[in-house]
């Protein structure tokens, strides 16, 4: 079941800041940070998903004018929550097509739409038109930043459509992949020590970096640069997730 903040509930968004893995570590959230302040430059940043701030806060922090769009109002109202969280400004709404005015302030040097969130948009029709958003809101010379997972279909093995990421004594993940729509639907179960048991489902979509290069042609935009991840290193065929740079060409 979703509302208004569709997966990004009251109750998943209390919880969000605790997670463990990586991308909470304080050197990756640094590595993200020195890079996106790098491309920002002089102008401002407009995060795409903001959530609970973990990236637009220490940016912000950078010196670095950061707006955030999310649909979320439980997410945001935790960044709300947080020291210099009230001076972030927000638009509520779906980042395929909120507008932000950018009217008195002028365009953004940077977009970016981290931590897989690009695959929360669940049709490719719904990602082309996050890219023309994202493209619509930058200066000439900006840049669009994604951080994605490579699509894991070397993980299946024939036959099958569903992989386990997450097998823990109280705790299951998996992955139901359709490798026709691109949808890969992941299903967490989780049980407490009590024995009451959680279930929630949150459909994806899959997309491959040359998809993306496709999506951001169509937006006007062309590759600048991708990477394996926020440290630079070369993107390789075993790379399993990228961060990759568009530019709006200055004419
Ligand atoms: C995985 S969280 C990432 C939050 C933050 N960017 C981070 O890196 O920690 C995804 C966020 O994107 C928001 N979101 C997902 N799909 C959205 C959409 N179509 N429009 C607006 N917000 C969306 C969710 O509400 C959530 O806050």
């Amino acid at each position: 079941m979703t509302d208004a903040d569709g997966h990004f509930s009251k109750q998943v968004a209390e919880r969000y800041d605790d997670a463990q893995g990586p991308q909470f570590q304080k050197e990756v959230i640094e590595q993200t940070v020195d890079l996106l302040a790098e491309l920002a430059g002089d102008g401002r940043a407009l995060e795409l998903g903001i959530g609970t701030g973990r990236i637009a806060l220490p940016l912000a922090r950078r010196g670095v004018p950061v707006h955030g769009i999310d649909m979320s109002r439980a997410m945001v109202d935790r960044m709300r929550a947080k020291p210099g969280g009230e001076r972030i400004g927000v638009s509520i709404g779906d980042f395929a097509g909120t507008t932000v005015d950018t009217t008195a302030d002028g365009p953004f040097s940077l977009a970016y739409l981290v931590f897989n969130t690009i695959m929360n948009l669940t049709s490719q029709e719904a990602q082309v038109a996050c890219f023309r958003n994202a493209a619509e809101h930058l200066a000439p010379g900006g840049c669009f930043v994604v951080e994605v997972l490579v699509p894991e279909l070397r993980k299946i093995p024939a036959g099958q459509n569903i992989v386990p990421f997450r097998t823990g004594p109280r705790e299951w993940a998996y992955t139901v992949y359709d490798t026709v729509t691109q949808d890969a639907t992941c299903h967490y179960i989780e049980i407490a020590e009590d024995g009451h048991g959680e279930a929630r489902t949150i459909p994806f979509r899959y997309v491959w970096p040359a998809e993306l290069d496709l999506m951001a042609q169509l937006a006007g935009l062309r590759l600048r640069d991708r990477w394996d991840g926020w440290t630079r290193l070369p993107f390789t065929e075993d790379s399993a997730q990228h961060v990759s740079v568009w530019e709006k060409p200055i004419s």
